[in-house]
């Protein structure tokens, strides 16, 4: 199958990874529909001139919309929730409500509308809690530590329900960390390129020790689109990562050597939080031989791609987000 002159909608397809969907599958022929209640999404990470492209605000959560939205539509890539762990241990019930009852709505609207072939559902690494065993493989133990993590473990348990009790082709994504341009959230990459280009000379982070597995958002997404395109992946969870482990130390260091800044890293323990799970490493060898899907962005090039951006584009969060990030911001 290819993407072209299929119709394709994007939920949540303004905010960071949605948007590079957005991109790669209008470049790939496709009319897309962007569905999303832009509560971090940007209009201005769309392209919003091109004919192929239709918006629709709405939220997920109100199901006539989700209906209408996807009447008649080909292809589902489900993106839209609350994605910033902190926030999920002040505001449970709204994660619940987002992740978990908004994507059983895109999920069930899919299967009335007759027309969807493939919905593919855009899970977490984070299901999986803190690694019991490196690197972390698609039947690595379900843990996880944070509501957030929860929330979108009921909606990828849901999806595969959905799967076997109707038939309905799902394929479940769990990506590890991903970073790039247009990001919305303070993850830890930009947070320390908001602390680096807000000119601190200490940066203040949590728990420097702790490592993850980063991919470039051009390769996450990239992995997306061939799941929807292989009639293997159907029914089947694959995780997408970069299978290179590295410390938040090490990745503040390689930030301050790309922005030619000499800076001292704080380990701030007022930082440290529970819901914060200490190893993510992925095993990606079923996307690679499944999917025929490897990532193409080194971290260094990756890394320099993305400070660029957010220095270009001035975008650097004013303080720290540790809490209150989504009532406040929005
Ligand atoms: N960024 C990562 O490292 C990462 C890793 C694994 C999984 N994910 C998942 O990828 C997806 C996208 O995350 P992101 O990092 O791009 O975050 P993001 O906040 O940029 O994207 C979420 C999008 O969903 C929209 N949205 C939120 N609530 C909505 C609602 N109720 N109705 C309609 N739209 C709504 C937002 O406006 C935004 O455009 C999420 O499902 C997240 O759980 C992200």
């Amino acid at each position: 199958m290819t993407f072209k002159d299929r119709r394709v909608l994007v939920t949540g397809g303004a905010g960071f990874i949605g948007s590079e969907a957005v991109s790669q599958l209008l470049k790939e022929g496709a009319t897309v529909t962007v569905l999303d209640n832009f509560s971090s999404g940007k209009m201005h990470y769309l392209p919003t001139k091109n004919k192929r492209l239709k918006i629709v605000r709405g939220d997920i959560v109100n199901e006539q919309i989700v209906d209408k939205t996807s009447k008649d539509q080909e292809v589902i890539f489900h993106l839209a929730a609350l994605p910033f762990i902190p926030d999920s241990y002040y505001y449970p019930v709204d994660f619940f409500k987002i992740n978990t009852v908004g994507s059983m709505n895109v999920l069930w609207s899919a299967v009335k509308s007759k027309s969807v072939d493939v919905v593919i559902n855009i899970s977490t690494s984070e299901v999986y809690g803190s690694a019991q065993y490196t690197p972390m493989d698609e039947n690595h133990p379900t843990a996880p530590y944070s509501t957030y993590a929860v929330s979108k473990l009921a909606a990828d348990r849901a999806a595969f329900t959905i799967h076997k009790e109707n038939g309905f082709p799902v394929v479940i994504i769990r990506p590890f960390n991903t970073y790039g341009p247009r990001y919305t959230q303070p993850y830890i990459i930009p947070e320390i390129m908001s602390q680096v280009l807000r000119g601190s000379k200490e940066l203040s982070l949590g728990n420097t020790n702790s490592s993850r597995d980063f991919t470039f958002v051009s390769d996450t997404v990239n992995a997306f689109l061939k799941a929807a395109q292989e009639k293997k992946a159907i029914g089947e969870i694959i995780n997408v990562g970069s299978e290179v482990e590295i410390r938040i130390l090490d990745i503040a260091n390689k930030i301050a050597k790309i922005a030619g800044v000499k800076v001292r890293i704080k380990r701030d323990e007022s930082r440290f939080r529970p819901y914060d799970v200490n190893r993510l490493v992925c095993n990606s060898r079923k996307a690679q031989s499944l999917l025929n899907w490897k990532p193409k962005i080194s971290l260094e090039k990756g890394l320099r791609i993305t400070y660029q951006w957010a220095k270009k584009n001035k975008v650097a969060f004013a303080a720290p987000f540790t809490r209150f990030y989504y009532k406040n911001s929005r």
